[in-house]
């Protein structure tokens, strides 16, 4: 019932032309852009950091969606509000005291997301969803585009759904990895409102079309 949002992931885009690859995104029809932040030890890849998320954000007018695929996000989160993130989402299973600092990015006015990995079972959330304005349900085992989307995940995204309902929460429900305009649309039967796309919107040449179809899934 939170209206639908495409999130393209810069992941996927032409890493020598970031600006003009968000303006092609929001051209596109994009409603957020989503930045995978990794930092080589949470997960076995190295993307980019605040400098990069500053850039996209003095470049360009759309809501930056941060994902934190980082060992300490509470260590790095004054660096990620200051360069101008609007929602920060970190991981359940980082070394960092949760609550503490879901508190502390909706104190710098950022929407506060919680992100768990395949593996991770929907209850090590649950403590925290009174606290959160969205709920990132990763549908790959994070590190990389381009893999294939987990139908088992499902469960947990209705899980998370089912909850929403029955406790009067209001928080999105985003799904990552391996979004297609099939996978979108089982998503979101499950309960997901927030698509993340990597190579189907900046890997496609027509991105108008790609994420119009997503959208329409
Ligand atoms: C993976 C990232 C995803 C990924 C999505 O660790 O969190 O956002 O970039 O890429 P696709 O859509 O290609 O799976
Ligand atoms: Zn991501």
């Amino acid at each position: 019932y939170l209206d639908r949002v495409i999130a393209p992931s810069l992941l996927a885009a032409d890493f020598s032309k970031v600006g003009e690859e968000t303006s092609r995104a929001i051209h596109a029809g994009a409603d957020w852009l989503h930045l995978d932040v990794m930092d080589g030890n949470f997960v076995d890849n190295i993307s980019f950091g605040p400098a990069l998320v500053q850039a996209v954000h003095e470049s360009n007018d759309i809501f930056l969606d941060v994902h934190l695929m980082i060992s300490r996000p509470d260590h790095y989160l004054p660096r990620f509000i200051a360069a101008g993130a609007d929602c920060i989402t970190v991981h359940v299973e980082a070394d960092h005291d949760v609550a503490d600092t879901l508190k502390r990015i909706r104190e710098a006015g950022c929407l506060a997301g919680l992100a768990l990995n395949p593996a991770t079972p929907f209850a090590d959330v649950v403590p925290y969803l009174d606290q959160i304005d969205l709920l990132l349900c990763m549908t790959v085992v994070p590190g990389f585009g381009g893999q294939a989307f987990m139908p088992e995940v499902m469960e947990k995204v209705q899980a998370a759904s089912d909850y929403r309902k029955e406790k009067g929460l209001s928080y999105h429900i985003e799904v990552d990895g391996g979004i297609n305009v099939e996978t979108a649309a089982t998503s979101a039967k499950a309960g997901a409102n927030v698509m993340v796309a990597g190579s189907t919107t900046f890997g496609m040449k027509d991105m108008t079309a790609a994420i119009t179809a997503i959208r329409e899934a």
